[in-house]
């Protein structure tokens, strides 16, 4: 085994923007909508004992799959999005921003499905309360999707599944199949405590507390790396890329493990660095590089974004500065 400490100065392998542009991924999840309510707070509800929130702004932003689509498409490359929503308003306000973004994006719509949204209300710099609209997909809009999937692999060099829980993904392992079948590498950022779901996906992109709800707690870098290489070897996954938030991440794969250090200067919102890491490392697989060779970058891309407010997307320009 091959160990390359995070001491070591990371290697990166030139990346071509015409290469990247020629890059696409398909990304399959759930997508969601962030909503920002913001307001003046002048009194207590004579109601209840709450504050009213006068409205004077409100923010909107596509989240989860759509968020890593956007991510891949900032960066240069192309990206599809094969995701489920709801015949709702808030399906027509996700279609529109998506529209905005140059995602392709392929929606499979039920009107028996709530679109999720995710609202926050914010009054005097703070946040309130957040309100989560959800409920499971029906089956029959998930067959349609599971087909629509079969048709759309051939157009793409990658497949990247972004799971949040919410029931999107309810056929990943017959996709994951599909796409290894056509020869496709698949990400999976995982959820929940079943990854058995994700069996023979080419790598999954856990963070620590996402990985520790699957292997439990380690206490040292080799119960670790032990724990992490019989993951791998359970699901039959060619690599486990943790992501270590403050400490960078750790790649292990049949070759041994590759640890990254951190690349943020400053660190002002850390919100979105799972879905540009995973995003940046999907288009440069699709780009022609190995894991290996694209770790480094979307470690590098994980670290700007860190690095900025709101915004959480990097560009070329500022991924290859
Ligand atoms: N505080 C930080 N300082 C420096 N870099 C960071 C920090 N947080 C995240 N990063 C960078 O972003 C990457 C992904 O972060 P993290 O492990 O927190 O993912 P995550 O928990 O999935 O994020 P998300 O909030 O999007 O779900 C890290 O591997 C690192 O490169
Ligand atoms: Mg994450």
């Amino acid at each position: 085994m091959t160990t390359t400490s995070l001491s070591s100065p990371p290697t990166f392998t030139p990346l071509s923007r015409d290469k990247l542009a020629a890059a696409r991924v398909l990304v399959v999840g759930d997508t969601m909508l962030d909503r920002y309510w913001y307001g003046a707070v002048d009194r207590i509800s004579p109601e209840a004992p709450v504050p009213v929130v006068r409205i004077t702004r409100e923010e909107e932003r596509i989240g989860g799959s759509a968020n890593v689509a956007y991510n891949v498409v900032t960066l240069g490359a192309q990206a599809s999005l094969l995701t489920v929503v709801g015949e709702d308003e808030a399906s027509h306000k996700l279609e529109a921003l998506v529209a905005k973004t140059g995602i392709t994006a392929h929606f499979g719509r039920d009107a028996a499905l709530k679109t999720t949204v995710k609202l926050r209300v914010i009054g005097r710099q703070q946040q309130l309360l957040r309100l989560d609209f959800e409920n499971t997909p029906p089956s029959e809009v998930l067959a349609s999707q599971s087909a629509t999937f079969v048709d759309l692999l051939p157009q793409h060099q990658v497949v990247l599944m972004s799971d949040y829980g919410k029931g999107g993904l309810t056929h990943v392992t017959e996709m994951i199949a599909n796409a290894i079948a056509a020869g496709k590498p698949v990400l999976v950022d995982p959820k929940g405590s079943d990854y058995t779901r994700y069996k023979n996906a080419s790598v999954i992109t856990p963070n620590r507390a996402e990985l520790q709800q699957v292997v439990g707690s380690w206490h040292s870098e080799d119960e670790l790396r032990t724990k992490a290489h019989n993951l791998r070897e359970q699901l039959g996954l060619q690599a486990v890329l943790l992501t270590r938030s403050e400490d960078g991440m750790t790649l292990f794969d049949a070759q041994g493990e590759l640890s990254v250090k951190a690349a943020a200067r400053e660190v002002f919102d850390v919100t979105g660095a799972g879905d540009t890491v995973i995003a940046s490392l999907a288009a440069l697989v699709a780009a022609g590089l190995t894991l290996r060779e694209a770790m480094p970058w979307a470690n590098k891309a994980g670290g700007i974004v860190v690095g900025k407010f709101g915004t959480a997307t990097a560009s070329y320009e500022e991924l290859i500065a």
